[in-house]
């Protein structure tokens, strides 16, 4: 019998956690498909990998455009006819610049993340889901945050520790949690499994220099999410603590 490879799409996967997933997948012996708005980025992503021996192929995907999204689902569908694992992880990422109090914030801002960091990522999965639907063990990662976690948020109301997070991107990665819970509970039958990542703050462009986790370390729940067996969870929500895949709470 033919064993065919095992194929991952990772969306936003130029740089910061997207390529390191990608990178670590890769590394799996998985291959990778690196989706980026920016071709040069997203090529030049793609010459790193094989240079490091990875089996990737860029993918021109803005998550934000439904016919680009359409574009690289028919790609997907000429080539391969499958798609084993979907990482959800392209987003809009908070800028100091970002006034996001909830008794100010225009609507306009809230769009904005509500677009990217939630329609956008039910656009993309509905879209390649005939094709997950293909793979004999579907994998979904949502990259979410503790920021979408209500009982994280909630606890910043009882300390007089760190200052509540702003609303546009709490409540876009909130929404994308739901999103998890209920497609999980939808694609069960179909052995799908739908959970939500949470890296941590991760020495990206977004999370800057000084944030406490190397983008190894913050990879490490998605890539985990990604390769589950099939008694693996699903709709669940998960972190890291030192080496360990850890529940977060919702
Ligand atoms: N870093 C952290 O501390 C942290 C913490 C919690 C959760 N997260 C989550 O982890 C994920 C990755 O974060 P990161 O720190 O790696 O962010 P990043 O370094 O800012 O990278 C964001 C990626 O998303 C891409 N992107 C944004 N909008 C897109 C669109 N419309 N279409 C396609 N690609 C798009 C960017 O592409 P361009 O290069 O073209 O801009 C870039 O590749 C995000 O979901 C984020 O919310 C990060």
């Amino acid at each position: 019998m033919e064993i065919r490879s095992k194929i991952a799409l990772i969306t936003g996967a130029n740089r910061g956690l997207g390529f390191e997933i990608a990178r670590q997948l890769g590394k799996r012996q998985i291959k990778v498909l690196i989706g980026a708005r920016n071709a040069a980025a997203g090529q030049a992503a793609v010459n790193g990998l094989i240079a490091e021996g990875i089996d990737a192929l860029f993918i021109l995907l803005d998550i934000t455009e439904t016919n680009s999204i359409d574009k690289a689902v028919r790609i997907v569908t000429e080539k391969f006819g499958y798609l084993d694992i979907l990482v959800n992880n392209a987003a809009r990422l908070p800028k100091a610049t970002d006034s996001g109090l909830p008794s100010q914030v225009s609507q306009e801002l809230l769009l904005e993340f509500l677009e990217t960091n939630f329609l956008a990522q039910v656009n993309v999965t509905q879209s390649f889901l005939p094709l997950i639907k293909q793979s004999t063990a579907g994998r979904i990662v949502n990259m979410s945050s503790s920021i979408g976690s209500v009982t994280i948020s909630s606890e910043h109301l009882h300390q007089n520790g760190p200052k509540p997070p702003r609303i546009p991107y709490a409540a876009s990665k909130a929404a994308l949690n739901m999103f998890t819970v209920i497609l999980a509970k939808e694609l069960r039958q179909d052995g799908i499994k739908v959970n939500s990542a949470d890296p941590g703050l991760t020495q990206t462009d977004a999370g800057g220099p000084n944030a406490p986790y190397t983008v190894e370390q913050g990879a490490r729940p998605a890539v985990w999410l990604a390769c589950l067996d099939d008694d693996g969870p699903t709709g669940c929500f998960f972190t890291h603590v030192e080496e360990h895949v850890v529940n977060n709470p919702w």
